[in-house]
């Protein structure tokens, strides 16, 4: 058999990320992360856009540089198509192209939601099919009925924000910098998740929403500050264990519905959230309680990254999907 090296890159977001695959084993994965967005509370994308420029060139070479290749060994050059801010995917999709028309060689699209699910198949252990995935992002909260590597369907997601920006929003309400969701993690470690209430949402079906919870900590503190101005800072790590318990407790209801409805006990969890001590601890108790088989990604293949793409992007070369030179990006892309 022919070696297989694979280039993937990923620009969808905020951070811009490649990585060499040989033969279906992921062997770098360099990300540049961008902290410009720090100082706005929020990705710019502008911003984000400009710093992909800057980045995409030096994180390539070093992808390359760290597999131990040169550019001519390369056998198809992978991108991120969508979903993701317009101007971020642009710039990955025009070095993608560039690259696979100077070398010759085949270009593959990816779908950056696919890709999450898909880091489950970087390493051992792999779920079977079907497994069910909840895949928890800065901009998506799906529930993923994954039947194969490329064969997947989304049977529940919020109406309005994501997870992810739900602990973004709420952290930039007790004043934590961008991204929050990490921070409120941290607090939460020693706070009481008990200490205050609030309202669990609960959407019909297999369904979620986001938005109202900050609304109503934005009440919530807004009255408790009248009383006392420094009630954040006094009760910091009680808050954002409680704000994550409430988070952390709609997205287990769901997922014990969908496994129950579906009756599948392969569970995944895959996305920027699924880094969330709190989530892995719950879903791991639920998980021997239920005797599901839970997978739960390493880290760096949770948030975004380009070994995700990577994997992807070796299934789709297998089975010889690969897309034609005039491809653009999609901002909106379904599964
Ligand atoms: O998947 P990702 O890197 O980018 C998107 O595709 O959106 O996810 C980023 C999101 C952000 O909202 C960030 O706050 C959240 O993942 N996040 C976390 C944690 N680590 C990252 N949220 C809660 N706890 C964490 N430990
Ligand atoms: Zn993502």
């Amino acid at each position: 058999t022919r070696d297989i090296y694979i280039l993937a890159i990923e620009s969808s977001c905020d951070e811009t990320s490649a990585s060499v695959i040989y033969n279906g084993k992921v062997l770098n994965n360099i990300v540049a992360t961008q902290s410009v967005h720090e100082k706005y509370g929020g990705v710019v994308p502008e911003l984000a856009s400009r710093a992909h420029q800057e980045n995409i060139v030096p994180v390539v070479s070093e992808a390359l540089v760290s597999a131990g290749i040169s550019k001519s060994q390369l056998s198809a050059i992978a991108f991120t198509r969508g979903p993701g801010l317009m101007g971020a995917l642009l710039v990955g999709v025009s070095f993608a192209k560039s690259l696979a028309q100077a070398l010759d060689i085949p270009l593959i699209e990816v779908n950056h939601m696919q890709a999450h699910v898909l880091a489950h198949f970087i390493e051992n252990p792999k779920p079977s099919f079907p497994f069910l995935c909840l895949t928890v992002s800065g901009g998506h909260t799906q529930l993923v009925l994954v039947k194969d590597h490329l064969e997947m369907e989304v049977i529940g997601e919020t109406r309005d924000d994501a997870v992810g920006e739900a602990f973004d929003k709420t952290a930039k309400l007790l004043g934590l910098p961008y991204p929050g969701g990490p921070l409120i993690d941290r607090y939460a470690n020693e706070g009481n998740p008990k200490t205050f209430q609030f309202p669990i949402t609960r959407m019909p079906g297999l369904n979620f929403s986001f938005s109202g919870i900050k609304t109503a900590v934005l009440y919530f503190l807004q009255d408790k500050m009248k009383e006392n101005p420094n009630f954040i800072q006094e009760n910091l790590s009680d808050l954002c264990a409680s704000i994550q318990y409430t988070l952390i407790e709609m997205l287990r209801i769901k997922l014990e519905e969908a496994s129950k409805k579906l009756q599948i006990k392969e569970i995944a969890i895959a996305g920027g959230v699924s880094a969330n001590s709190g989530l892995r601890n719950t879903l791991t108790q639920i998980a021997k309680k239920k005797g599901w088989n839970l997978y739960i990604p390493k880290f760096e293949y949770c948030t975004d990254n380009a070994g995700m793409i990577a994997i992807a992007a070796h299934y789709k070369y297998l089975k010889g999907e690969f897309s034609s030179l005039d491809v653009t990006p999609l901002a909106k892309m379904k599964i």
